[in-house]
This record gives C-alpha cells, structure tokens and sequence, in this order.
C-alpha cells in the first residue's frame, strides 16, 4: 500500500473511489458538494433517502459510470463537530469497506472533517496507520499465501496547495512509523524455533546495513570479559548462544547526550527450572517484543532522518531448563557488582535488563528506556490496553505519557518508591530478583531501579499490550508508536 499527497480538483476526479466524509444531517460542504454537483447530485440523493446512518463508520458504496468509478461515503457522525473517537471510527470503516472492492487506487478526503483540536497531520496519520494495520498479513509461514490482492494499492490524499508540505511530511512519517511497526510484529509473530537470538542480531545487521547504523553484537566470550553474571545465567541452559546487540543511529551532533532504548529479547521463556505450565506457553514466543519494538523504533527513527542520537540496547537469549540450567537460589554477580540470588529462574527479564542498564552508562545517556514483558503481575493490574509506566523522574513520566495519548498507545503511571524495595531482599545476596506475588509488576521495576541510578530512566512493561492473544493472535507493535513520538518530541521539541 503505497501512500502520497496531491492537490486535486474534486470535480473531475478520475479514480477507483473517492472516499467522502458526510455529517449526516448536513448538507454537504467543499469538496464532498463539488463531487455531488459534478454528478448530478447523486451522494445527496443517496444520503436524503436515508441509506447512510448517523453512527460514525456507517458507510454506503455508490458505483458510477465515468472517470470517478466509485464513492464511498463514511459518516462522521450528526455533527460538524467531530471528536476524535468519531474519526477513528470512520477511518477503521472505510479500510473494511474497501477490502471488498476492487479499486486499485483510492483518492481520500476523509481528512477535510473537522475534529475537535486535531491538525490535518493528525487526521491524515490516522489513515495511514490504519490502512497500514489492515493490510498487514503474517503469511511468512504458511506454504499457500492467502492470494487475494491487497487493495487498494495507491491511496492518495487530496489537500490544498497550501497544505502539502506538512502533509505530505505527515505521510512519509507515518509510512515510516508503519514500517518500523511492520519490522516489530513480523520479528514477534516468527517462531522461536527461527526467531533465535542469533536471527534477531542477524536483522539487527541487516538494519543497521540498509539504514547506516552503527551496531556491535557481542558473544558470550565478550559479555563473560564485561562480568554480565546475570545475562550469562540466564542463557546458560539453552543450547543457544546469547547475543548482546547494538546499535547507534546519529542523526544530532555528537555533542548531544544519547537516549538509549533497551529491550528484552527473551526468544522463548519456557521459566526454566521454575517451569510455566503448559497451556498458552506457546505465546511466550512473545517474550523478545520489546527487543523488537526497540528495532522496529530504530528503523522508524532512521528513515524520518530525526534530529537525534539513539541508542539501542538487546539483550537476548532463550530461558530453557536444562543440565546446565540456573537453578533457584543459584548467586550470580551482575555486571554492577551487585550479587543476586535467583530465587525464581522464570524472572529472567529483569536478569538480563540489569546488565543491560550497566553496559548503557558507557553511553552517558541522558534518558534511558527500557521496553520488556516483564511480568503477569502487570497484565492483571492494567489489563491490556496501557502499558505499565514505571519512572522516578516526574518530567520524563509526563513526556511519556503525552507521547501515548498523542499516539494513541498510552501508558499508565505506577508507583516505584523505595517502600517497595523491602520485598527483594536476599537473605544470602546483595537483592532476591523476586518479591513475593504482591505487586509483583512494582517490585520487577524496583528491582530494575537499582541498576539505573546514572541517569533518567523509564521502565514499560508491555506484558499486557505487545501482543493479542486467542483468534486474532499476533503481536501488536507496541509501544512503537508510543517511543517514536516521544523521540519526535526529543528531537523537535
Ligand atoms: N515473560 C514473563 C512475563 C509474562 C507472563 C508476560 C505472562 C506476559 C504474559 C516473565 O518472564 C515472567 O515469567 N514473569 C514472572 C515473574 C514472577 C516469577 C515473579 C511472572 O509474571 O509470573
Ligand atoms: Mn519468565
Ligand atoms: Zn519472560
């Protein structure tokens, strides 16, 4: 689906279907009544009979004769004042009805509704990001690919002369976000019998070539030389060899302070010798999303060329139980020098991420992220529709928090403060990397607090949120969107 912006004369559009927003109620406006005059009045027709319904996202499809060969027309709801859940809805509607046509390009001017304080950049975000949602397929897999053609193939937006800098800006951002997001869902939904820490470094070179980045990939020889005690503990029962990836895109001068992005990049999370059961363990396939969000983030970040320096930090590896497999109450040295007793191996996230937090100091990073499904805990406090916000810093919670509501891939705030520390302490080592059940979303991001002393530092726990389960399962992106706006902000604000 390719996506661009021209300056049209909606009278003598020539195209597979001009897709129209209608107030229902209304008399038409702009474009929307020169299309309607151009063809004898037929879309007024057609809404005076009734057929389009006030709810937003109702839809009527009107095929013509001539060189507008169709129109869709989307209600926005009964008032030209349209809010913002209004247009998304239309905007999801619209992709649904045009799976069913067969128009090889479509012209759009959904974007000319009026939504309350949102910019024409926004509303043209939306449908691509959209569009791009719906016509994802994960069909890698499958020997027979599903053969019905993506439709439509061209989409393009109609906006004023005036305005087709910042749109077209809007578009190619967008593009570029749904790119990193179709990188991050694609290394998510693979298998972990292919997704394996060496194919995640192997993309993460493959990166790092097509957009010029820097990247560094680390063998356990190398993590064993910088005492990363805690990550080798975790990796020592799989057959795979762990990798530590990476990667430094430099967009801003080399006197500007990184932010760092650090993900989980567990392939698979069996728990180790504290074993998960059975059921549903196929989806902790799912356990290297942030790792993938961190990848995806960096590619969306490369092609918008943003101002910024942009660390990216993977730790990954497999939790296996085995022979040689950490056992609980095994002591480890991390790479700070602090020990810790692992009371449970099926917290490894956190186990890796500490030694990750360590390695990034090297960076001086003024803001460090780190993205992971860190824990159940989190699932059952937020459910699935924010992700878990953890940080010390007021300021940095407020950037993040925009950024999800800017988005739409919000975040929710949770506590962090020393009263919670309590809980993880070993009675043989420096901390226990587990507290008990109680809060345990809490104490896996006080635990990572420890190792995050020398700089910002935000913690997401995306347990709930980096993928779908049952009939639509897959993985869903987040917090791409969320990260590259925040660094949008960074870089422009
Ligand atoms: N990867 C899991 C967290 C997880 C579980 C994410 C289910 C999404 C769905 C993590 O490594 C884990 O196993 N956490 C444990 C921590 C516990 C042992 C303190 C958990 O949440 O049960
Ligand atoms: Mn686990
Ligand atoms: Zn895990």
């Amino acid at each position: 689906m390719q996506f661009s912006t021209k300056t049209l004369s909606a009278d003598r559009l020539k195209t597979g279907c001009a897709i129209v927003p209608v107030v229902v109620g209304e008399p038409l406006a702009g474009d929307a009544r020169a299309i309607d005059q151009a063809q004898g009045g037929r879309l007024a027709a057609v809404i005076a009979r009734g057929d389009l319904q006030k709810k937003a996202g109702s839809t009527v499809m009107l095929h013509l004769e001539g060189a507008l060969q169709r129109v869709l027309l989307v209600s926005v709801g009964g008032s030209a004042e349209v809010t913002e859940k209004s247009y998304t809805d239309a905007v999801a509607a619209v992709w649904r009805a045009l799976a069913s046509a067969a128009a090889d390009e479509v012209v759009s001017l959904l974007h000319e509704a009026t939504v309350s304080q949102r910019s024409l950049e926004w509303k043209l975000h939306a449908q691509v990001m959209a569009g791009r949602a719906a016509a994802y397929r994960f069909e890698s897999m499958k020997s027979r690919k599903d053969s019905a053609p993506r439709r439509p193939r061209q989409v393009v937006f109609s906006v004023a002369r005036a305005q087709q800098a910042a749109a077209s800006q809007a578009v190619a951002r967008a593009q570029a976000l749904a790119n990193g997001m179709d990188f991050t869902r694609d290394l998510g939904n693979l298998p972990p019998n292919i997704c394996t820490p060496t194919y995640l470094a192997d993309q993460a070179k493959k990166l790092a070539r097509e957009f010029g980045l820097k990247i560094e990939v680390l063998d356990t020889r190398q993590m064993q030389a910088l005492k990363m005690g805690a990550l080798l503990a975790v990796a020592q029962g799989s057959e795979q060899p762990p990798k530590f990836i990476v990667l430094q895109y430099n967009g801003a001068s080399s006197r500007q302070q990184p932010v760092a992005l650090v993900g989980k990049g567990i392939t698979f999370d069996t728990g180790g010798i504290s074993i998960k059961p059975a059921a549903g363990m196929d989806e902790m396939k799912f356990d290297m999303c942030g790792a993938a969000s961190v990848l995806g983030t960096l590619r969306a970040v490369a092609e918008m060329k943003l101002k910024i320096n942009l660390i990216g930090v993977v730790p990954t590896c497999e939790n296996m139980p085995s022979g040689r497999a950490t056992r609980p109450g095994d002591i480890v040295t991390s790479m700070s020098g602090q020990t810790v007793e692992i009371l449970n191996t099926d917290a490894e996230g956190r186990l890796i991420l500490c030694d990750a937090l360590t390695y990034v100091e090297r960076f001086k990073p003024r803001t460090v992220i780190d993205i992971a499904t860190l824990t159940g805990a989190c699932v059952v406090a937020l459910g699935h529709h924010h992700s878990g916000l953890f940080t010390p810093q007021d300021a940095l919670a407020a950037e993040l928090l925009d950024a999800g509501r800017d988005s739409g891939d919000t975040c929710w705030r949770m506590p962090l403060d020393e009263a919670y520390q309590d809980s993880l302490k070993s009675r043989f080592a420096d901390v226990a990397n587990v507290g008990g059940r109680d809060g345990g979303a809490i104490t896996a991001a006080c635990f990572l607090a420890r190792f995050a002393k020398k700089y910002d530092w935000a913690h997401l726990d995306i347990a709930g949120t980096a993928w779908k389960s049952g009939a639509a399962k897959g993985a869903s992106a987040r917090p791409v969107p969320l990260l590259t706006h925040f660094l949008i902000s960074r870089a422009e604000g």
